[in-house]
């Protein structure tokens, strides 16, 4: 066990051990601060755990074992799980009956993997509301939180339902259903992208990601999957973080293009709020992973009020993408930087296109054609984003401002940068600055001011006015056509033009390399930036 990197545990571990049952877990703290004590696997005599989820009456079991004088060395829920599962074997002396009553006794979520060390060779698994499939090999079989994870070892999966649990050997799995009757689920194969993921050159994935976006708009343009939701009253997106970004810049889209209402939802409050659904509404679940926990439990709430629900997702047969009753997959390949770049601009692509499915533009597929070269065009053209970077990457506060669809490239545009540079940022609606935060506008405070729609811009210029009046440094980002010349600016980016579904695919690409340029100068860990996860299957 250790903290940081997988590459810290590596120098840690004796590699020379021949073994052939083992698990390992990557921490995301929930509970308890991530301390190398905090770490999985955790150990109680016979019993060895790693786990995904939370244990949610973890208190109230850990009181009921110290009262046994069970005595505990971290703080987390999942050494409670380990005492209590060890607890219960030593009741029972039977594993599959300790995984039974551990069930009825435990309320939460949880992925576990188990060790027994009187059963050497036996791997358990345990599964409640946290993703968990099994991976089948040859003479080899394994337990992951996702497909990617196996992915270089074998491409055939089972995928374990809540309340089932398996017993793993070499060569036989074993699945036991909530009833507690052995079932016998299909084994999947999924298209294996065994790709070496490597960076190509790039000092980071995540630049490599931005500079494959002209080949994933290509890709994106040719997908067929794309329905037409034009009998639909009503659209619900769900989705957390990047997602429901792209979910708000799709709401724009929609309701401009094809006169359907659209409600943006962060499935993380959704899941909580009162729903008024009726057989008109049809929801749309967007998630790069496919994996994020509270998304994918939007997606059940609404199922089992009978909605129809849509996926736009980039992870083959994920959890969410298994969820749905539709599922678009956007064609931005493997993200491995946990920023989202490409996949999310494959989102806002497949958004485009579900609107223009709607109103029928004649002019579209022309103009989708053009994209990638107008990308490229900006990536050719960085030199201008690493010089903002130079201007912005040692202040602590800067403003993103935009009005409709560019308040909504405001919020990602700030997401980007604050998520990887680390410096703190506020998207803001340009008309709400007079309302409160423009008394936050200092000397040289950064502002950047997105301006691409041509019915509101002169509002938009107004406010970049009013904030450099009191001093901000401006940074103006507008289409070519929209460009207006004037001293309430310090730097301008000046966008090629496209037609206004299309905009979005443009506007975000500098947003992406100011961000990514400022955490350079930061020296930030751009890739894995500090206390993320690249899919939050917690919720
Ligand atoms: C994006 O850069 C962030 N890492 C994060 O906000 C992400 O978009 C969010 O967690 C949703 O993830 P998903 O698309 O896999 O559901």
């Amino acid at each position: 066990r250790e903290v940081g990197r997988i590459k810290q545990l590596k120098s840690t571990v004796d590699l020379d051990i021949s073994s052939h049952l083992g698990i390992g877990h990557t921490r995301w703290a929930t509970h308890g601060r991530p301390t190398k004590n905090n770490s999985h696997p955790h150990n109680y005599k016979d019993i060895t755990i790693v786990h995904n989820g939370i244990i949610e009456n973890y208190i109230e079991l850990k009181n009921k074992l110290q009262r046994k004088k069970y005595k505990f060395k971290t703080d987390t829920d999942t050494e409670v799980a380990a005492v209590l599962l060890y607890d219960i074997y030593k009741r029972t002396n039977d594993m599959l009956k300790t995984i039974k009553i551990f069930k009825e006794t435990v309320i939460g979520s949880y992925a576990i993997g188990m060790i027994c060390s009187n059963y050497p060779d036996t791997l358990y698994a345990i599964k409640k509301n946290s993703p968990l499939i099994l991976g089948i090999g040859n003479n080899e079989n394994y337990l992951a939180s996702d497909i990617l994870a196996i992915s270089f070892y074998t491409n055939k999966y089972i995928v374990l339902n809540d309340g089932d649990y398996a017993i793993l050997h070499m060569n036989d799995v074993t699945i036991y259903n909530d009833k507690n009757e052995i079932v016998n689920y299909d084994i999947k194969t999924f298209e294996n992208t065994d790709e070496v993921i490597s960076k190509n050159g790039y000092e980071h994935y995540m630049l490599k990601e931005i500079y494959e976006e002209p080949e994933v708009v290509k890709k994106t343009a040719s997908i067929k999957s794309i329905p037409d939701i034009s009998s639909y009253k009503h659209i619900i997106i769900v989705a957390c973080g990047s997602a429901m970004h792209a979910g708000l810049v799709g709401k724009q889209l929609i309701e401009n293009n094809g006169n359907i209402p659209v409600t943006v939802e962060m499935a993380s409050e959704f899941r909580y709020n009162k729903h008024f659904l009726d057989k008109d509404t049809i929801v749309i679940a967007i998630s790069q992973s496919g994996e994020t926990a509270d998304t994918l439990e939007a997606v059940k709430i609404v199922k089992k009020q009978g909605i129809k629900t849509i996926g736009i997702i980039n992870v083959k047969e994920s959890s969410i993408a298994r969820e749905v009753d539709h599922v678009i997959y956007t064609e931005a390949g493997r993200e491995i930087a946990v920023a989202t770049t490409k996949a999310y601009l494959s989102q806002v692509e497949v958004l485009a296109m579900i609107a223009n499915k709607l109103c029928k533009d004649k002019t579209f597929d022309d103009y989708l054609r053009k994209v990638p070269l107008l990308i490229q065009e900006i990536l050719g053209n960085e030199e201008q984003c690493k010089e903002i970077a130079k201007v912005i990457y040692s202040e602590k506060d800067i403003f993103f401002i935009g009005r409709g669809i560019d308040y909504a490239l405001c919020m990602e545009g700030s997401l980007k940068l604050k998520e990887i540079s680390y410096i703190h940022s506020e998207a803001y609606a340009a008309g709400e600055l007079k309302h409160g935060t423009i008394s936050l506008i200092e000397n040289g405070t950064p502002v950047i001011g997105i301006v691409t729609d041509k019915n509101i811009a002169s509002k938009t210029i107004s406010n970049l006015k009013e904030v450099k009046a009191r001093g901000a440094y401006v940074i103006y980002i507008t289409p070519k056509s929209l460009y207006v010349e004037g001293d309430f600016y310090d730097r301008v980016v000046i966008l090629p033009d496209i037609i206004s579904m299309l905009e979005p695919l443009i506007t975000v690409i500098p947003l992406q390399l100011i961000a990514y340029y400022t955490a350079k100068l930061n020296k930030c860990d751009i890739d894995n930036p500090k206390n993320l996860a690249k899919s939050v299957t917690v919720e």
